[in-house]
């Protein structure tokens, strides 16, 4: 059993990882051999429309670009689980995340009417989310709804619904001094830090131990 985590943050010691770790030591009480994949150290790009992946006689459910994201693609198909974990920026998921995103979705489906999905196996997925705004914010703008449409190509590529983790109003700097930062109250921002990011990383390691079982 092979649960995989993506880390679409660019920073190796902040929020989306450490949820990230939290959900793979989950999985990993469960017996699971586990492994974490940093974006922001590889080179790559996102989907150049070459629909190699699309070709009648073709090889469809494999990306024909050739660069560092390769191999990631191609170790995914070896997972028994996945958990990918973004901060969310301008509203939306990283860019890197979003790279990641188009060639893995968009190389696993083809314009057929009767075949939702190449992806070899139907597998267990999770979405860690990280965000500056509060859940109240959240859910009064229906932000939401904006961070659908790539949960619901996941679930159709991998033929499970996709289970979902909201982690709000994230501390952001480890000195809130040398920073404008007006905006936020940061007592405030760490109080949530010390009372509520604790119940996430719980969550997020209930989800690695849920997705481990469920597999
Ligand atoms: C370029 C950029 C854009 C951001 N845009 C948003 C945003 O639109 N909404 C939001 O709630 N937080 C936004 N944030 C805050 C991050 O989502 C938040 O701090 C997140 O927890 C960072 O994750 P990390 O600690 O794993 O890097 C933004 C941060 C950056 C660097």
């Amino acid at each position: 059993m092979k649960i995989i985590a993506i880390n679409g943050s660019p920073r190796k010691n902040k929020n989306t990882i450490t949820l990230l770790n939290k959900a793979l030591e989950g999985a990993k009480s469960q017996g699971s051999e586990i492994e974490l994949i940093n974006l922001y150290d590889l080179k790559y790009r996102g989907c150049i429309s070459c629909f190699a992946c699309k070709r009648k006689n073709g090889e469809h459910g494999r990306c024909a670009m050739k660069d560092d994201l390769t191999h990631v693609l191609e170790k995914l198909k070896t997972a028994d689980a996945i958990i990918f974990g973004s901060p969310i920026y301008n509203m939306n998921i990283t860019s890197g995340m979003s790279a990641l995103l188009e060639r893995f979705i968009f190389s696993n489906v083809i314009y057929s009417t009767e075949i939702p999905t190449v992806y070899p196996r139907k597998i267990q997925s999770g979405f860690i989310y990280t965000m500056g705004i509060t859940e109240k914010y959240m859910e009064d703008t229906g932000y939401k709804l904006i961070l659908k449409p790539h949960q619901d190509f996941i679930s159709m590529v991998l033929g499970n619904p996709i289970k979902l983790l909201y982690s709000y109003d994230t501390y952001q700097f480890t000195d809130y001094e040398k920073y404008e930062s007006s905006m936020f109250s940061e007592k405030e921002k760490a109080k949530h830090r010390d009372e509520q990011f604790p119940i996430d990383c719980q969550k997020a390691f209930d989800m690695g131990v849920s997705l481990a079982i469920n597999v």
